[in-house]
């Protein structure tokens, strides 16, 4: 099995170095290696490497900066995920691309399931969106991966922001009108390794393909997570933690307010599920201690 990784040092792609490796080779790739928005670099580089997985963590995620480059976001959001796609199609390789809650519009007060009807309110969320459709046009062996909140303890993220902020700050305010799930990129690392185990064993034809939401189990806001990532942070210095309106931040990108993502699909095709999302803050704090202790 010879695994062709995508986005190799972002924030995803860099868990995969943590996970404990199969007998599967891993070309990894960052952007300097192999530049997605280059069509035809990326055709040439797929038919000379020749992988069997082409896992795809690349991807423009500034969501705010999107909105004012939505042509480089689609670039690499929307169109080189089809041409990995094409490309897969033609070598018989299996895509494991990632997208987003960000599909939807947010106007739901339940779980999304993977059959309700995207409606981006975002740059972002419409080239993410793209990309879902232009595979499932390819024809590809795909899997697509709907992801919530993702964080780590080493990449520049929402976490890494609240620690670095709670050193200067008395006071911090934080959205409490956007609900959601923080899930840790070493889970989906972890989960994506999963899947790639059971692709090598099962009859290619016959594996589950499609889209699924994966994400850590429960709920809870941006204000929930801060006070949970606080409450477990090394140090006494804490800054008060005061409830806001999304309105009162101003950013480019509208958010969805709800964007939980129910992941029984997933469970039902593949037999497991990402633990609550207060565990894994638990064990990435851990990580996180262990980072400022070296
Ligand atoms: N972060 C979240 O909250 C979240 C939530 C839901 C879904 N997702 C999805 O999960 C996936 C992984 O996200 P992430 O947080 O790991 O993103 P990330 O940290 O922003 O990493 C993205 C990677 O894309 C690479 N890249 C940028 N331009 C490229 C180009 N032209 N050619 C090739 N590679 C290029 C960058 O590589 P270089 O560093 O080498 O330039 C970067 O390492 C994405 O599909 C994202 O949309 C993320």
């Amino acid at each position: 099995m010879r695994i062709l990784l995508t986005g190799s040092d972002g924030q995803l792609g860099s868990e995969f170095r943590t996970l404990k490796r199969s007998t599967a080779e891993v070309i990894s790739t960052g952007s300097r290696e192999l530049d997605l928005t280059d069509e035809q670099e990326t055709r040439r580089y797929v038919r000379d490497t020749k992988p069997s997985v082409i896992i795809n963590t690349a991807a423009f995620s500034d969501m705010d900066a999107a909105e004012r480059n939505w042509d480089a976001c689609f670039a690499l959001n929307a169109m080189a995920p089809v041409v990995l796609a094409e490309e897969a199609h033609r070598i018989d390789a299996l895509l494991i691309h990632y997208s987003t809650d960000q599909v939807f519009a947010g106007t739901k007060t339940e779980p999304y399931v993977e059959t309700d009807q995207p409606a981006p309110l975002n740059v972002f969320g419409a080239s993410k969106l793209a990309g879902e459709e232009g595979i499932a046009s390819s024809f590809a062996r795909a899997i697509i991966l709907r992801l919530g909140w993702t964080y780590s303890a080493r990449s520049e993220n929402f976490l890494r922001t609240i620690l670095r902020l709670a050193q200067h700050s008395d006071e911090l305010h934080v959205a409490a009108d956007q609900i959601g799930t923080p899930t840790s990129a070493r889970s989906v690392a972890q989960a994506t390794e999963r899947l790639v185990r059971m692709y090598a064993d099962s009859r290619k034809t016959q594996f589950p393909t499609g889209i699924y939401h994966l994400a850590a189990g429960g709920a809870t806001t941006w204000h929930g997570f801060a006070s949970a990532i606080l409450s477990m942070a090394p140090g006494s210095r804490k800054p008060i933690l005061r409830p806001s309106e999304t309105s009162e931040n101003p950013s480019f990108a509208r958010r969805p307010r709800y964007c939980v993502l129910s992941c029984n699909k997933f469970l039902a095709n593949f037999g497991f599920q990402l633990a609550p999302w207060e565990q894994q803050l638990k064990e990435v704090m851990e990580e996180v201690r262990g980072l400022s202790a070296a």
